[in-house]
């Protein structure tokens, strides 16, 4: 489908085939729901003084609120003008989703501060101060990923290309560093129903990245998760 959207300036062109596959960004809330369900666990489960496990386990905080950090960076720069602007009535919900990033970004400014001081003493009240902000993070969180997915998500599958919503994925690559790409990638593997999940990697990955996988990636994941979940990690879905 060819449309010409309103003219107002950024927006005064031809969008090609309006409409797109929003099933992705289910993958990654589903990520962020596990991580803030099983983040403070580990946490609380550190030994009083354990440098090194600390040291484990606070480098899995600080990769996935940098990820959520990066995941709502992409959606202010890239999601809300577009919506705001194509479709008027979504603007109360634009509203709404503004004001959680931002209180979401306060409490991970919280978290941030605890983790900087828990990851150098592994000191067990400072443990659970940190523990207890990431419960904040993970509530409000979950009230806002819920709104986002039925306020905002089908309004974006309707309004944006497939090329600008691909825009939200390559901002989340591109800002976080090369070497947490086996973790991302394998937490999106693993978040995709296991039915689902042959057919996902062969149509979502580039031939390279599935060759990456399998000779390089998937090891340094197993390895990551091994080490963050020695009994065994538990499931995405
Ligand atoms: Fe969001």
């Amino acid at each position: 489908m060819t449309r010409r959207l309103p003219s107002t300036g950024a927006d005064d062109r031809v969008v090609d085939e309006t409409g797109c596959d929003t099933s992705d960004i289910f993958i990654i809330h589903r990520i962020f729901r596990w991580g803030y369900r099983e983040l403070p666990r580990l946490v609380r489960a550190v030994p009083a003084g354990d440098l090194e496990r600390a040291t484990t386990v606070g480098n899995a905080v600080e990769l996935v609120d940098r990820g959520l950090h990066v995941h709502h960076e992409g959606e202010d720069e890239l999601l809300w003008d577009r919506l705001e602007r194509r479709e008027p009535g979504c603007a109360m919900h634009v509203d709404v989703m503004k004001a959680q990033h931002a209180r979401v970004s306060e409490l991970l400014d919280v978290a941030d501060g605890l983790l900087a001081e828990w990851r150098t003493t592994a000191d067990p009240a400072t443990g659970e101060r940190l523990a207890a902000a990431l419960d904040d993070v993970g509530t409000t969180l979950g009230v806002h990923l819920g709104r986002e997915e039925a306020d905002i998500v089908p309004v974006a599958a309707r309004m944006l290309s497939q090329a600008e919503w691909e825009e939200l994925g390559e901002h989340g690559r591109g800002a976080l560093p090369k070497e947490a790409m086996p973790v991302q990638l394998g937490l999106m593997i693993d978040a995709v129903p296991e039915g689902e999940r042959d057919e996902w990697f062969r149509a979502n990955l580039p031939a390279p990245v599935r060759l990456l996988w399998a000779l390089l990636m998937r090891r340094k994941y197993t390895a990551w998760h091994r080490a963050l979940f020695p009994d065994g990690m538990p499931a995405l879905v």
